[in-house]
């Protein structure tokens, strides 16, 4: 009924409003007495501290949130991390061993690829960390240790505040890793932490974007296809981007990575496709952001039309704009978790455009218990 999803339309577009509640409520009670505290730990500090690799290991959404992973993980912690989809991950031959840690990501807890990934590493005895939204599910009981998002039940089949609230986590385990290994220390720690605590707020002015959103999604409901790009943290999140518009409105769309345009993908280009752009930062990654402009430049020279996802007070990128979105201004390593908040509102528009169940998008199932 329209009072079980607070007056929306859709869950989909409740769940999507919910997401700062849902970043709270991950976050809440994780930093205490000067560090990060997991949910579940039945590792020692010292096992913790002798991790010497990480894998992340997941599927669809959850392995977007994954990918993010490996961005902060090796910057905080100077450990290598692969992130691999769980279904490739089991029928490999992985080089596990005693200190290598897997985080397994799953909002459901029982994905069925995921849930092996985690007994074939734990047979290789490596430790298993979880990152789960159900409590008590099947992969969080087979784990060493366990942190949950509490970003609530999620009605509609596409992820979305999950996925925040999994971003949210995976940088939990990577500042407590930085913590047990001592490349950060207690101040450190409780600075990013603080920065993740600012992320709530900024998130509810990025809702401001919905309007805007829902009004494009109407205008783009006729495209043939749509392309993501987005340059380091920008990528998993063009590719998430991706993602929803496939699954919801059926619509063939690629995320790619920004530098890769010129290896194949700018042949895509035509007159009038929309190509979504995620902006990095001006100040905190100037670098990339002028190499995004002059990819910018390059596709809109051959007739794409730019819908440019950038910080607020960016107007270097305004003339090259045709549709431009502002997101809040935050850290390079959190800007996913305002820059994917439009994408999922316009593929959620997208689809009722084209009159589909945004809630119930059809082959799709909630949780993919078998393979
Ligand atoms: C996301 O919109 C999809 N519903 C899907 O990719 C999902 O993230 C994936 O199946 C993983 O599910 P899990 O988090 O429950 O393991």
């Amino acid at each position: 009924s329209a009072a079980e999803k607070g007056g929306h339309d859709y869950f989909m577009l409740k769940e999507i409003e919910e997401q700062p509640e849902a970043l709270e409520n991950t976050l809440r009670g994780h930093f205490h007495d000067g560090g990060i505290v997991l949910d579940e730990q039945r590792l020692t500090e010292q096992d913790l501290r002798d991790i010497d690799k990480v894998f992340v290991v997941a599927c669809g959404t959850a392995y977007h949130s994954g990918l993010l992973a490996k961005y902060a993980i090796e910057h905080w912690c100077r450990i290598p991390v692969e992130v691999e989809l769980a279904s490739e991950f089991r029928y490999r031959d992985p080089v596990l061993g005693r200190d290598t840690l897997v985080v397994a990501i799953s909002q459901s807890g029982e994905t069925a690829d995921t849930l092996e990934a985690v007994r074939h590493a734990r047979t290789q005895r490596a430790r298993v960390l979880a990152i789960c939204n159900t409590n008590g599910a099947q992969i969080p009981r087979e784990s060493d240790a366990v942190l949950y998002t509490h970003a609530g039940p999620e009605i509609g089949v596409a992820a979305t505040k999950t996925f925040l609230a999994q971003i949210a986590a995976n940088y939990l385990v990577g500042l407590a890793l930085a913590q047990a290994r001592g490349t950060k220390y207690s101040d450190e720690v409780a600075r990013e932490f603080g920065a993740l605590a600012a992320m709530p707020d900024a998130v509810r002015k990025t809702l401001g974007t919905v309007g805007q959103m829902r009004a494009l999604g109407k205008e783009l409901a006729d495209s043939k296809a749509v392309l993501f790009l987005g340059r380091h943290v920008g990528y998993p999140v063009a590719l998430e981007g991706a993602l929803k518009l496939k699954e919801l409105a059926y619509m063939h769309a690629e995320g790619f990575a920004a530098g890769e345009l010129k290896h194949g993908p700018i042949a895509l280009i035509e007159d009038g496709l929309p190509v979504v752009i995620v902006m990095p930062s001006a100040k905190g990654r100037a670098l990339l952001h002028s190499k995004m402009l002059s990819n910018i430049r390059e596709i809109q020279a051959r007739g794409a039309r730019t819908i440019v996802i950038a910080e607020e007070g960016d107007e270097t990128v305004r003339p090259f704009a045709d549709e431009l979105v502002e997101i809040p201004a935050v850290p390079t390593l959190l800007q996913p978790l305002v820059s994917t908040v439009p994408m999922q509102v316009l593929a959620a528009e997208i689809a009722r455009a084209r009159g589909y169940d945004v809630d119930k998008p059809r082959n799709l199932a909630k949780s993919v218990t078998v393979e």
